[in-house]
C-alpha cells in the first residue's frame, strides 16, 4: 500500500479515502504533516518596523520521503533569509499546515476555514540538525523538493527541524483540540 500512498501524496492528490477519520486528532495531525510541502512559519519579528511582532513567512517542509514519516518537519535554511535571522534571536515558532494545500479540500468544498479542512498548528522550537539527522532531512527534503538541490551554495544551507513542544488541531466541528506530542508520535498518518 505504501508506494500508492507515497504516489498520491507526491502528486498532491489526497482523497476523501485517505484522511483519517476527523475525531482521531494525532492520526490526523500526522497525516496533514506528511502531506503537505509547505507550511507558513511565524517567528518574532527582529526586522523594523515590525519588530517584536509575529512575522508568518512560507517555509518548504518535508516530514520524509512520501512513503516513510516521521512526523518531523525538517527545512532547509539559510542565515540570509529574513525569517531564520528572527530565529537565530529567539528560536521559537509556529508552523501551520492545512489540508487546503492538497487536492482534498476542494474538491469536498471546504472552505480553508472550515474546520473539516483539517489544519494543524505546531508550536515549538527551529533548530539546526546534524549527522545521521541531517542525512535524513536531506534525503526527506530533497525527494519531496528537487529544485533544492540547485539552491545557491554560497548561501551557507543547513537541514533544521521543528522540535514540536505543543500541537493544536483542527479537523471537526466543536473546537480546536490539542495532541500531546507523545500521541502524535505514536500515531502513524494511514
Ligand atoms: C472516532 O469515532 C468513531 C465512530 O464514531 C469511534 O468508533 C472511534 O472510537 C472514535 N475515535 C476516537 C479516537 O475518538
Ligand atoms: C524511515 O524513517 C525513519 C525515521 O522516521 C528512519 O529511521 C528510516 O531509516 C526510514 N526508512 C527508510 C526506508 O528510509
Ligand atoms: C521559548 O518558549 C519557551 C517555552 O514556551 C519559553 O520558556 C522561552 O522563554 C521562549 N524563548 C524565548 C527566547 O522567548
Ligand atoms: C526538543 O525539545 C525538548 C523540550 O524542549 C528537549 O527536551 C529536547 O532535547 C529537544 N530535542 C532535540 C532532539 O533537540
Amino acid at each position: 500500500m505504501w508506494p500508492l500512498w507515497g504516489l498520491l501524496v507526491l502528486a498532491g492528490a489526497v482523497g476523501a479515502r485517505q484522511v483519517p477519520p476527523s475525531n482521531e486528532t494525532a492520526r490526523m495531525a500526522r497525516f496533514v504533516a506528511h502531506t503537505c510541502d509547505w507550511g507558513a512559519l511565524a517567528t518574532i519579528s527582529t526586522h523594523d518596523p515590525v519588530r517584536g511582532q509575529p512575522f508568518a513567512n512560507v517555509f518548504s517542509i518535508s516530514d520524509g520521503q512520501v512513503w516513510n514519516s516521521s512526523g518531523v518537519p525538517y527545512m532547509y535554511l539559510t542565515a540570509r533569509e529574513i525569517s531564520v535571522q528572527d530565529l537565530q534571536v529567539n528560536a521559537n515558532a509556529s508552523l501551520t499546515l492545512s489540508l487546503a494545500q492538497t487536492s482534498y479540500c476542494k474538491d469536498e468544498k471546504y472552505d480553508p476555514q472550515n474546520p473539516l479542512c483539517a489544519h494543524v498548528i505546531f508550536c515549538g522550537v527551529v533548530e539546526k540538525v546534524t549527522g545521521r539527522e541531517a542525512d535524513f532531512a536531506k534525503t526527506a527534503l530533497f525527494s519531496r523538493h528537487p529544485e533544492m538541490k540547485d539552491w545557491p551554495p554560497d548561501h551557507d544551507w543547513f537541514f533544521a527541524k521543528l522540535n514540536i513542544t505543543n500541537i493544536w488541531v483542527l479537523s471537526h466541528f466543536g473546537g480546536i483540540e490539542v495532541v500531546t506530542p507523545e500521541d502524535y508520535f505514536n500515531a502513524t498518518p494511514y
